[in-house]
């Protein structure tokens, strides 16, 4: 099992759009796919038409007891109307962690913890993070293998960028492996200075670390999210999700390189 977290201190940069939209090709091609919502707001639960006020069982309760049970983390999750893609929600009561989190040792793992009961059950998890740094978006570095952060292309984009490798730096130094990032821009519009010219700057800057695919500016996405459908779903030839198709081509060449 992969488990691939999206996070960026950034909001609105485009990072529960990728968690559906990679959950979408993943199961198109087979796979188990588990997507975990840790954002209070709730947009990737309320997307599948979960109510984030309303729900009972949610990731807020992996934080009620540090000792988890395979039974108990499998009860959190539900099924979507996509074939093959799960849910383990997210309830606006993760908005009170980060208040009742301080002082408390250890809650930084039970999300690992957590997916470690779900190992047979799915292929790849993708995890969705607020864009806070704190025990929420903790937990989702802490759980990975590998990070996708969404970079909006647009002034000052590399300003926020700095803030979330320095969150990496800081994690890594608690983790036995190190913490492996792909940066995706997103957002993209060729015909603005602004796209263009964040775009050469986070090559200069980031190198290789910049994935090749990059994300447009693509209203489909508005339209899948009111539908309450993966985007390639919707619409599989989009300019979007042929960025996405892309980016999963290299993430999993990645792996089979690594
Ligand atoms: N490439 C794109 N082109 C056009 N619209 C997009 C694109 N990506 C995302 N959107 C739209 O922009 C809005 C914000 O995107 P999204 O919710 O994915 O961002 P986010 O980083 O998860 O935000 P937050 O920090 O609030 O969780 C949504 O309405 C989404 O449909
Ligand atoms: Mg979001």
């Amino acid at each position: 099992m992969q488990v691939w977290a999206v996070a960026n201190q950034k909001g609105g940069v485009g990072k529960t759009t990728t968690v559906v939209s990679i959950a979408g090709l993943l199961s198109e091609v087979g796979y188990r796919v588990l997507m975990v919502d840790l954002d209070p707001h709730g947009s990737l639960t309320s997307y599948f038409r979960f109510d984030p006020d309303e729900i009972e069982l949610s990731a807020y309760d992996l934080f009620e007891r540090p000792d988890l049970s395979s039974s108990q983390v499998n009860s959190l999750i539900v099924k979507t109307d996509s074939e093959n893609i799960d849910l383990l929600p997210a309830s606006t009561a993760l908005a009170t962690l980060e208040r009742k989190a301080v002082g408390k040792e250890g809650l930084g793992l039970q999300v690992a913890k957590a997916l470690r009961f779900l190992k047979d059950r799915y292929d790849y998890v993708i995890i969705d993070s607020p864009p806070v740094l704190g025990v929420l978006m903790v937990n989702a570095l802490a759980a990975c293998n590998h990070l996708i952060i969404p970079v909006q292309t647009e002034f000052l984009a590399l300003k926020g960028l700095e803030r979330m490798i320095r969150t990496i730096d800081m994690i890594n130094r608690a983790r036995k492996a190190k913490l492996n990032y792909t940066i995706l821009p997103t957002f993209y519009d060729r015909r603005t200075q602004a796209s263009v010219s964040s775009l050469r700057e986070l090559h200069n800057v980031y190198g290789e670390k910049v994935s090749g695919a990059v994300v447009p500016v693509d209203t489909k996405f508005r339209n899948a999210s009111i539908k309450g459908v993966v985007p390639s779903t919707l619409d599989s030839g989009s300019r979007g999700v042929h960025a996405y198709a892309r980016l999963l081509r290299n993430l999993l060449e990645h792996r089979k390189g690594a």
